[in-house]
């Protein structure tokens, strides 16, 4: 949570930073700040809410100066406000601090640092490192910093500046992202790649307890007792800043929702060669594939439905038995690993905490952890013992959506690869339901061709105040992504549940013309759920079905049919889910929402 981003090199540092603010800004928007030191000190702005407000201040008044620091903030210690904004500066004021991260003892460095007579102006745990930085400092800034972060518990991304070194910075990292851009003749810190992209495609990647000195010409990168780091590592990005902006669209959102053919078919570009799937990544004999007893999946949010989806698809055509946590609930949760389990880390950002304190417990419990990903060189890829990447291309948007897809594609093809490796499936069954999957690109492309119902459907709910989502089998999980993203960017609340478990209790919630929304494409259930529309109905409810094309007998059910192609039924969470995240988008856009930045929410959740 929360973005840096740091500049030293020729140009005016104020324009590198809030631009490279502005696209780090799905990481927190509580408020932003710059700390720049030019020929009259060290200047530092702060305002509270979104980066804009910044951007008018540094209009209004600009803060010159070609070195500088800033940051765009997600509150965890202390509550969005000028004084608990970043940087933080020390008593004497020529310190200056941007941090991403949890300092976990900050109370007792409060206490501590208070008692040696330092004045605290902020209730965060930021501030302590600038002040313990000056309570170490004696002319050496990247020793005081050193001495600093050594005494802190937690995790960290940090950029810091001291007046008297006007032509350098200090930055370093333990369990939060850091990267430097390393342009010519100047060089960028950020907590992500697009901060950087315009200046540079080489970039630094900061590993846990090493310190960087940046300066306009050089990087040093060194251990916290100062010793050389000879080969830092180092990536050349590949993706322009372009395929990070909106491309036409009206929202990143919406950009993404339309990208999804292609993130599929790049997910599942090269996995069947000669009927047989390929899946290296997993960096396992044949033997050993064939011998996981069973899988333990570990994510959150929209990756964790993700995880639910292929549950069932595991279990259906490996007949392995598989676990799906929280990650958060994982970790603490005593899990049975042995040698046979194989542990799946879903993250598209790669740097949620929880998911990563959930990947040590496993492999520190001796469980193999292959990650899914979509963010190359995130932490997970360093944490686990293979990755398969999902290749959507960066997604800005703080609502998932087609990472979800893309993930839910990586996902097929492990649980074909395992089917295979057990000799679960019969071979010409693997190759039917690998043909059916090479299709989901263009069954997206079809459903994202005809968009105007979905549009109406959603300005027709836009007043709802609550809603619910139901489904059966592989619809569940469906349903419940559906109901994550209505009420992360429209703000109504939407719960799902499986669709025969209403009459056990939620269905007491229906009203007169309370919206629900039932994922009815075809399956082994269908005529299950109809009677479950029919419950919901007779209790005034408007039913918005997700039907498959072809299916005329659902007219007789529902209000609003949402039609997708049909497909194999164990393949229909794909198609099913696009229709729900439109409707999401079309309801919110119509309420007035922000559905690129909702609001308490942030793209990679780095705290636990
Ligand atoms: C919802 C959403 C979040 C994330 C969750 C996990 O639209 O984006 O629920 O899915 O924070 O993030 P990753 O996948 O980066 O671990």
């Amino acid at each position: 949570m929360c973005g840096i981003v740091g500049y030293v090199g020729p140009r005016q540092a104020s324009d590198v930073l809030i631009g490279g603010l502005a696209r780090l800004e799905y990481r927190g928007y509580d408020s932003a700040g710059v700390a720049i030191i030019g020929e009259n000190g060290l200047d530092i702005v702060r305002r509270v809410g979104k980066l804009v407000n910044l951007t008018g201040a540094v209009a209004e008044t600009p803060v010159p100066g070609t070195i500088g620091i800033g940051h765009t903030r997600w509150a965890t210690h202390g509550r969005p406000s000028e004084e608990n904004a970043h940087p933080h500066a020390d008593c004497t004021g020529r310190v200056a601090v941007v941090h991403n991260g949890i300092i976990e003892n900050y109370v007792e460095l409060r206490e501590e640092l208070a008692a040696t007579g330092h004045m605290l102006r902020s209730e965060t745990d930021t501030e302590t490192i600038a002040h313990l930085i000056e309570s170490y400092y004696d002319g050496d800034l990247v020793a005081a910093v050193s001495s600093a972060i050594k005494r802190l518990d937690g995790s960290y991304a940090l950029a810091v500046m001291h007046l008297d070194h006007p032509g350098m910075m200090v930055a370093a990292r333990k369990d939060s992202p850091l990267i430097i851009g390393i342009g010519e003749g100047e060089n960028v810190v950020a907590s992500d790649i697009p901060a950087v992209l315009e200046y540079t495609r080489e970039v630094l990647i900061l590993n846990d307890d090493q310190i960087a000195t940046v300066s306009g010409d050089a990087v040093r990168v060194t251990t916290l007792d100062g010793h050389e780091v000879g080969a830092p590592e180092m990536l050349h990005v590949e993706w322009d800043l372009e395929a990070a902006e909106k491309g036409g669209f009206e929202d990143f959102m919406l950009k993404e929702i339309f990208e999804q053919p292609k993130a599929i078919r790049e997910t599942l570009r090269g996995r069947m060669c000669e009927g047989e799937i390929q899946l290296s990544e997993l960096d396992m004999a044949p033997e050993q594939v064939a011998r996981i007893g069973r899988v333990y999946i570990i994510a959150c949010g929209t990756s964790f439905h993700a995880g639910m989806i292929s549950k069932t698809i595991i279990e259906q055509w490996a007949r392995v038995p598989v676990e799906v946590e929280v990650s958060s609930e994982f970790r603490y949760s005593d899990p049975i690993i042995d040698d046979d389990t194989l542990v799946v880390a879903i993250t598209q950002s790669g740097e949620t905490a929880d998911t990563l304190a959930g990947v040590r417990e496993a492999r520190d419990r001796g469980a193999k952890v292959i990650a899914i990903t979509n963010v190359v060189g995130s932490r997970v890829t360093r944490e686990s013992d293979g990755v398969i990447y999902t290749h959507a291309g960066p997604e800005i948007g703080v609502a998932a959506t087609k990472t979800f897809t893309a993930q839910i594609a990586a996902l097929y093809v492990l649980a074909l690869k395992l089917a295979q490796a057990k000799g679960a499936l019969p071979q010409e069954r693997i190759e039917h339901l690998w043909s059916e999957l090479s299709r989901m690109p263009e069954i997206v492309e079809t459903i994202l061709e005809d968009i105007d119902g979905l549009k109406e459907c959603g300005a027709r709910y836009v007043g709802a105040s609550s809603s619910l989502f139901l489904g059966r089998g592989i619809g569940v999980p469906v349903a419940m992504e559906g109901a994550l993203k209505l009420k992360e960017i429209s703000y109504i609340h939407a719960e799902a549940y499986p669709a025969g478990e209403m009459k056990h209790g939620p269905i007491a919630l229906i009203t007169e013309g309370m919206p629900i929304v039932v994922v009815a494409t075809q399956g082994h259930t269908y005529e299950k759920v109809v009677s479950n529309i029919q419950e919901v109905r007779a209790r005034g409810a408007q039913v918005i079905a997700v039907a498959t094309h072809g299916d005329d007998e659902i007219h007789r059910h529902a209000e609003h049919i949402l039609y997708v192609p049909a497909t194999a039924e164990s393949l229909s969470a794909i198609p099913a889910t696009i229709p729900l995240q439109l409707l999401s988008y079309y309801i919110a856009k119509a309420r007035g929402c922000n559905v690129d930045q909702p609001r308490n929410l942030a793209k990679s959740v780095t705290v636990e």
